[in-house]
């Protein structure tokens, strides 16, 4: 057993590739891809099982950013059809014991496909797995998690991760419910990116009511709707028209500004949020001026990635930030992710923890 198996959204599995293999090569261990364009997953194989484990265990998901999910496992193909349930309980006689099993499928049609065969064999097979003391029958967080990823009704990547450093969710997918009243379906990218970035337990206190929020390249308002229902007082910075409900909620000022220009009068802003349509390296830019200067306590922006060399263009610019952070003598945790609800962008998260005086005074 000595695979990666990483799940990614459709069409960004170049990138998922080349993101373990910068990781495992930093960490010295070699190895290579296997994938298909548009399968939303990537193996990578590496020479031994301790190697494979080494990374899942080192690299920090969080760090993962174009990685919905990853366990180390191995594929077992051509299982008879009446037995499918003995074949993986074989294969997972040599795993630690787990505290979850997840039987899941890629994000692509195919997958859904097999979604109710999963449904079908999760129980049988639970059963099974607890038989031989491979799975607990009670839930338990803090074992490994048990993964059965279908990829055809005779084919799967059986394998685990470690609940220390996988996604909590099913499939790496957030569930999140879409508010009928809300003025854009991007809303739920900043939803889920709240989710995402900070800790469910720092959430009351750091995304709080009466919080004040710039939010640049507002309209029509998905993303001022975000911070108005969790109770926060929005500057909305755009040129285009915003939700006239958003207007009324009397939560919000409406600025028909220039984005890059726009600053705000003092420096009492907990949150930015940035969703301009621009070029990555000057959204960059942009942010890493708010972050020196204090402007904002905490930032959310997006990276809108190009055709090509997307995964180079994120983490060229993510390492831009750092560099001109560390020359500032800024204190920061700095995260960024692929989100479900992104598309042709990844969404990144700043936390300003500390800004010397002397920068801005
Ligand atoms: C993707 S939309 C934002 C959608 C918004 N986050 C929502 O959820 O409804 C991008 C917005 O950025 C605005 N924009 C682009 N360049 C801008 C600039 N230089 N200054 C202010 N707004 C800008 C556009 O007018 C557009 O409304």
């Amino acid at each position: 057993m000595s695979c990666i198996v990483i799940y990614c959204r459709a069409g960004f599995e170049n990138d998922a590739a080349a993101e373990i293999t910068h990781h495992a090569s930093n960490l010295g261990v070699g190895g290579y891809v296997k994938t298909k364009p548009n399968s939303a997953l990537v193996a990578y194989h590496c020479y031994s099982h301790d190697e494979a484990e080494y990374l899942i265990k080192k690299i920090p998901f969080k760090d993962m950013i174009f990685a919905r999910q990853w366990f180390i496992g191995t594929q077992v193909a051509k299982m008879p059809i009446d037995d499918r349930v003995g074949s993986i309980c074989e294969v997972a006689k040599s795993f630690p014991l787990c505290g979850e099993l997840r039987v899941e499928t890629c994000d692509t049609n195919e997958g859904k496909e097999l979604s109710k065969l999963c449904k079908k064999i999760s129980n049988p097979l639970a059963k099974a797995l607890e038989g031989q003391e491979t799975l607990l029958r009670q839930q338990v967080k803090n074992r490994p998690t048990l993964h059965v990823l279908f990829i055809a009704s005779d084919t799967v990547y059986v394998g685990y991760s470690f609940s220390f450093n996988n996604s909590p969710l099913y499939m790496g997918i957030p569930r999140l419910r879409y508010p009928k009243d809300a003025p854009s379906r991007s809303t739920l990218k900043l939803d889920e990116a709240f989710m995402m970035f900070v800790p469910e337990d720092e959430r009351e206190e750091r995304v709080a009511s009466g919080m004040k929020a710039v939010d640049l390249g507002a309209c029509p308002g998905g993303w001022t709707y975000q911070l108005v229902r969790r109770g926060m007082f929005v500057q909305a910075i755009d040129n285009g028209p915003m939700d006239q409900a958003l207007m009324d909620s009397g939560q919000v000022k409406h600025y028909r500004e220039d984005g890059f220009k726009f600053r705000p009068e003092r420096r009492n802003i907990s949150w930015l949020v940035c969703d301009m349509v621009e070029k990555p390296s000057r959204v960059t830019e942009l942010m890493i001026d708010w972050a020196v200067n204090g402007f904002a306590k905490e930032l959310i922006f997006n990276l809108k990635l190009p055709m090509k060399k997307r995964f180079d263009t994120v983490y060229e610019n993510l390492q831009r930030i750092r560099d001109e952070l560390h020359e500032y003598g800024v204190k920061y945790n700095l995260q960024a992710k692929h989100l479900y609800h992104d598309r042709e962008e990844v969404t990144v998260h700043l936390q300003v923890l500390r800004v010397p005086q002397n920068v801005f005074s």
